[in-house]
């Protein structure tokens, strides 16, 4: 199993950024807890984050190709704004599962709307990085798809 792990714009500050919101575990923990599960598991993963929508795009598009299996993806901010992630995902046609380490529905109701959630095959929010392990561990449990 390939996994492809997504974070969109000021993840990269995770550990700093408003910690009553987001916690004090930085991205790059996050990213090492994944990896040894995914490791762990027999799976193979990759992170990537970018403050940039295009760059995300470009990546989603590319797991078209390189094996990606499934995808996890925190799009922060670009969650309530972005067609082009949603165009992506849609595109390249992979499960995937959205998360949000704080509980969107209990902030302001921008955040209340998502451009992608009814394309998941799942939605996580409000469970700090435990998400990103749940999602995690729900793609390690999926029958690889068969290549294209
Ligand atoms: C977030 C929630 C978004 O509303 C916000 O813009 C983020 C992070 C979360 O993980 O809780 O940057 O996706």
């Amino acid at each position: 199993m390939q996994i492809l792990v997504l974070h969109g714009p000021n993840l990269n500050l995770l550990g700093t950024r408003e910690p009553s919101v987001y916690g004090t575990t930085t991205l790059a923990q996050i990213d090492a807890e994944l990896a040894s599960i995914a490791a762990d598991a027999g799976a193979s993963l990759s992170s990537f984050q970018s403050n940039h929508e295009g760059a995300l795009v470009d990546r989603i598009q590319a797991a078209r190709t390189d094996g990606t299996q499934f995808i996890v993806i925190n799009p922060a901010a670009y969650t309530h704004t972005s067609v082009a992630l949603r165009d992506a995902l849609a595109a390249v046609d992979l499960p995937f599962i959205e998360v949000h380490l704080s509980n969107v529905h209990q902030r302001e109701p921008f955040r209340h709307r998502s451009y992608l959630s009814d394309l998941a095959v799942g939605v996580v929010c409000g469970l700090g990085p435990a998400g990103y392990r749940a999602a995690l561990h729900y793609a390690l449990g999926q029958a690889p798809r068969p290549a294209p």
